[in-house]
């Protein structure tokens, strides 16, 4: 089955390195891809954004299914575009994709299902929400409604930093993404990421993961798309996952199939672990980044039919092998990111960094220029090793980490420590 990638990030290296190694894959290709997924799948040119053009693409290349990386896509409606033209798409229509392009859609869902989440008001204009905020303790939760990517949501510490976070949405900081705003309760706890494949009834939960949002180390620093990732998640016992699955992702699925919206694809729930009981933070209607990078690290089974089973509504009766070893990413990215930072610096080192078998260097924004690769963007390597614990992983990660020779970049040095200092690291 020939296979079309939407994307070009570490996420999507990961997904293609996994495809990749399928005894069910033809040609995979990946638009646009970046310079390492251009090791394993055929990069193409062309703009997600033209639904017509990748539909076009599917036909002449016999796609079997195309997999749908970022939100943005799915959120703009290029899952229905394919279907009608009778292409299979792994990845929720772009109704169903509100559960990300719109914090006030999922929390009003979680209110009518009765979904454990932060209290919470919806506000389309900047007086009301102030009013609103000036009555709430502190710290306060700010959020565009929109995709912002990662960039819509202030945790103020002042009434005065929440108002200035209302006026900047309202603003137009993050255009028709701030058009509306979501006020909400701050969540104390520990974070958790928790993703289950879903063919629109059932709902097949992947392996456990924890990410870091902060930039530095301590968790310091502006959020950010993740600087790190490790799998699995100490703190996701097999009890507190079942009651994620029957308390959040299972009334998800039934409430989005009750309404017509059928979710299928990839469901994500951002939880906050709160003295045991989990709560929904926010939904993503794909796979992680770098959560996806550990995941696939730690997959045995083959992808390529579990995304098939996704996409034609055949998950009942499936399940997935995971290798019992750990997984660890560290995201290494230019300097000045979240904020400005500069493109075009030269990376070396990499082959030997990636010379460990247990060891795989996902590329995120990275470009080729002849032999040399190049940074092209934020986030731009996702250094991820196997370990037989969490402990082992990281020593490995950190090991390849210090052979690439990127003086413009950065990295985290403590990805991983809440697990590493739990259970003296143990996986
Ligand atoms: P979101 O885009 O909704 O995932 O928010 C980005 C990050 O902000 C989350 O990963 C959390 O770390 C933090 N966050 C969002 N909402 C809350 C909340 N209600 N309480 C505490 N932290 C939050
Ligand atoms: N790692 C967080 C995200 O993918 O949104």
């Amino acid at each position: 089955m020939n296979v079309l990638l939407i994307g070009g990030g570490g996420r999507e290296h990961a997904l293609a390195w996994k495809l990749k190694q399928s005894p069910l894959l033809g040609t995979l290709y990946c638009a646009p891809g970046n310079a390492g997924i251009a090791a394993v799948a055929t990069c193409v040119p062309l703009d997600p954004a033209d639904h017509g053009a990748v539909a076009r693409f599917c036909k002449e290349h016999d796609i079997g299914l195309a997999v749908v990386g970022p939100e943005a896509p799915l959120v703009a409606g290029l899952t229905d575009d394919l279907e009608t033209q009778g292409i299979l798409v792994f990845g929720p229509s772009k109704e169903a994709a509100q559960l990300e392009g719109s914090k006030g859609f999922t929390k009003d869902l979680c209110t009518e299902y009765g979904i454990p989440t932060a209290a919470y008001g919806r506000f389309a204009d900047a007086e009301a929400a102030k009013a609103h905020v000036s009555t709430q303790p502190l710290p306060v939760v700010i959020k565009a409604d929109g995709l912002a990517a990662g960039k819509g949501v202030t945790i103020a510490t002042s009434h005065f930093e929440a108002y200035t976070a209302i006026d900047a949405c309202f603003g137009g900081a993050f255009g028709a993404a701030g058009a509306e705003v979501v006020v909400e309760e701050h969540l104390a706890g520990e974070e958790v990421s928790f993703l289950a494949l879903v063919d629109g009834a059932t709902a097949l939960p992947l392996a456990t993961a924890q990410d870091h949002k902060r930039a530095y180390d301590g968790d310091m620093g502006p959020n950010t798309g993740g600087m790190g990732a490790y799998s699995p998640a100490p703190i996701m016992t097999d009890a507190l996952s079942r009651q994620v699955m029957d308390e959040i992702v299972v009334p998800t699925v039934r409430a989005m199939r009750d309404r017509g919206t059928k979710f299928k694809g990839v469901l994500y729930a951002g939880l906050m672990i709160q003295e045991g009981a989990p709560k929904l933070i926010e939904y993503n209607v794909r796979f992680g980044d770098p959560e996806a990078q550990v995941l696939m690290m730690r997959l045995k089974s083959d992808l390529l039919p579990a995304l098939v089973a996704t996409a034609e509504g055949r998950l009942a009766g499936a399940s997935l092998d995971w290798y019992d070893e750990a997984a660890l990413c560290v995201v290494m990215a230019a300097k000045g990111y979240p904020g400005s930072y500069k493109k075009g610096t030269e990376i070396k080192g990499l082959e030997e960094a990636g010379a460990d078998p247990k060891v795989e260097i996902f590329h995120a924004g990275t470009k080729r220029d002849r032999d040399r690769i190049l940074a092209d963007g934020g986030r731009v390597l996702g250094v991820t090793a196997r370990g037989h614990n969490i402990a082992e992983a990281q020593a490995l990660a950190y090991r390849a980490v210090d052979k690439i020779d990127w003086p413009q970049g950065f990295c985290r040095r403590d990805i991983g420590w809440r697990a590493a200092a739990r259970k003296g690291g143990a996986g």
